[in-house]
């Protein structure tokens, strides 16, 4: 769509949506657009938005081969109505600016941004560019402003051929942008959270392959192999039965590889799992080490050893106890200035942070929308879509799916090389970041991760003291400390 700037300067409070009822609003408001065909002689000239429509095309769009007699003149109607609407200020003298007539036609002059159907366009365009960037947080969030543009049916009540040909292909291009949105779903492990929405689409769509292929794949990954197998078999019904063929290679691939327990399933992203090189882990410069520190050299060994067995392969945990002011922090900036081999993540929690889900987790491994590491931006676009700020009845599944996802976040972590993890204040650690860490213990004793904690002791918190029990079963050292050896004991 072109306009030159000062067009667009004077026509920006216009919008016109199609993407649902025909609707259009301008400087105060919504604008009374009047019948269904005025509503379709707004849509054709939008569509072909800076171009001539000429009149004979108008009047094939709104009645096609049955125009009657009179169908010029009810365009020439239609036309001075809508830009009464559209240019309050229009003289009749004057050939218009917004809607303007030529000898043979009309041209609506339109910004890019007016039309949603173009910026659902652009939208859809950003979302292909983010994906070829490898932001999958960036690409998710594109799609789902292009899905949010829709209100409804497109052109919803506008009667007419034209209409019918534009409805007809927006709605295949919105469901193509759904099932994007469901690939990428499946591609970053939330599959459990688009079965519903892909099991309504069949429903609606009962010939569609597209969208049955997807919804074979995310119930087999969440398990249901059977349920994914009977998807199968209601598609190839339908498609022999309406069109008297089997179904077409996506779903029938699809089909096959289930029945035969394909590992390919479990991973769909068409790019390198990882990034080719590790991407270093800690964003911010690591807390220096305090001047004047003196003594705890038996602690700041034990640290220091701890540091050499994971930088060799061997994990373990420090857990470093103690009431405040007693030197935690500065015992870990001593025992940590010097770590090897190893990749360090490192946060220090808040009671503000206690209140954002996983808070800790994700500032000390960096996991951002933005991360440059697919698998880090990936888990953060899963987490938005788990929405797990929304506590509601049911979402343990959704926890348990972010939980699972940080903790297989810190195990591909781990295969990059030796990974220390340093979770400081714990006592305000938010209770999910606990769950995530009872689940991180045991896994010290296989991956070259290194968890190093220091809390105050907090009784009234009792999945900090769950944590803490679950030590027992790990190679933890346990570190307590008394009043720091400057404070003069
Ligand atoms: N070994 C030490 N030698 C000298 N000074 C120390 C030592 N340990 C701690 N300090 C000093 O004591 C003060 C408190 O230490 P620090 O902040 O590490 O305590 P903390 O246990 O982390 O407290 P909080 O629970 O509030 O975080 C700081 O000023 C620190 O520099
Ligand atoms: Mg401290």
């Amino acid at each position: 769509m072109r306009s030159n700037a000062l067009t667009q300067h004077r026509t920006e409070p216009l919008r016109i949506s199609l993407l649902g009822p025909v609707r259009a609003w301008g400087n105060d408001g919504e604008l009374e657009l009047g019948s269904h065909q005025r509503k379709a002689v707004l849509a054709v000239l939008a569509m072909r938005a800076n171009q001539l429509v000429t009149k004979g095309e108008l009047v094939d769009a709104i009645w096609g081969e049955a125009a009657p007699a009179s169908a010029y003149g009810g365009i020439h109607t239609h036309i001075s109505a809508l830009r009464k609407r559209l240019e309050p200020q229009w003289s009749r003298r004057s050939t218009g600016q917004v809607l303007v007539s030529s000898g043979t036609g009309y041209q609506l002059r339109l910004g890019g941004s007016q039309l949603d159907v173009e910026r659902f366009g652009d939208l859809c365009e950003l979302a292909g560019e983010r994906r070829a960037a490898r932001d999958v947080a960036g690409e998710l969030t594109a799609l789902d402003s292009a899905l949010e543009l829709w209100q409804g049916k497109a052109l919803d009540g506008v009667t007419g051929p034209h209409a019918s040909r534009q409805r007809f292909r927006l709605t295949d291009l919105r469901l193509s942008t759904i099932e994007r949105r469901a690939r990428l779903m499946l591609d970053i492990g939330a599959h459990h959270v688009v079965i519903d929405e892909l099991d309504r689409l069949c429903q609606a769509h009962p010939l569609r392959e597209v969208p049955h292929s997807l919804l074979m794949h995310a119930l087999y990954l969440d398990g249901r192999r059977q349920d994914a197998i009977d998807v199968f078999h209601r598609l190839r019904a339908a498609t022999v039965e309406r069109l008297g063929t089997e179904p077409g290679p996506c779903p029938s691939g699809m089909h096959d590889e289930i029945l035969r327990d394909d590992p390919a399933l479990r991973w769909t992203r068409d790019e390198p799992r990882g990034p080719a090189r590790p991407i270093p882990l800690l964003a911010r410069p690591r807390p220096g080490r305090r001047p004047g520190f003196t003594g705890r050299a038996t602690q700041v060994a034990v640290l220091r050893s701890a540091v050499s067995d994971v930088a060799a392969g061997t994990g373990g945990v420090v857990w470093v106890d103690g009431a405040h002011g007693t030197g935690k922090s500065a015992l870990l900036a001593e025992g940590l200035t010097d770590t090897p081999g190893c990749r360090l993540a490192w946060s220090v929690a808040d009671e503000l942070g206690q209140l954002v889900p996983l808070y800790i987790l994700l500032d000390a491994l960096d996991v951002t929308a933005l991360s440059p590491d697919p698998r880090r931006a990936g888990l953060a676009a899963m987490l938005r879509v788990l929405d797990l700020d929304r506590f509601a009845p049911g979402a343990e599944a959704r926890v348990e799916r972010a939980i699972d996802g940080v903790v297989s976040l810190v195990r591909g972590l781990c295969a990059d090389g030796p990974l220390i993890l340093v979770l400081d204040q714990l006592q305000w650690a938010d209770p999910m970041s606990l769950l995530v860490l009872r689940c991180l213990l045991p896994e010290t004793a296989d991956l070259p991760l290194l968890l190093v904690i220091a809390s105050r002791p907090a009784p009234q918190r009792p999945g900090l003291a769950r944590v803490r029990a679950a030590l027992a079963g790990t190679r933890a050292a346990t570190v307590t400390l008394g009043p720091p050896p400057s404070a003069g004991r």
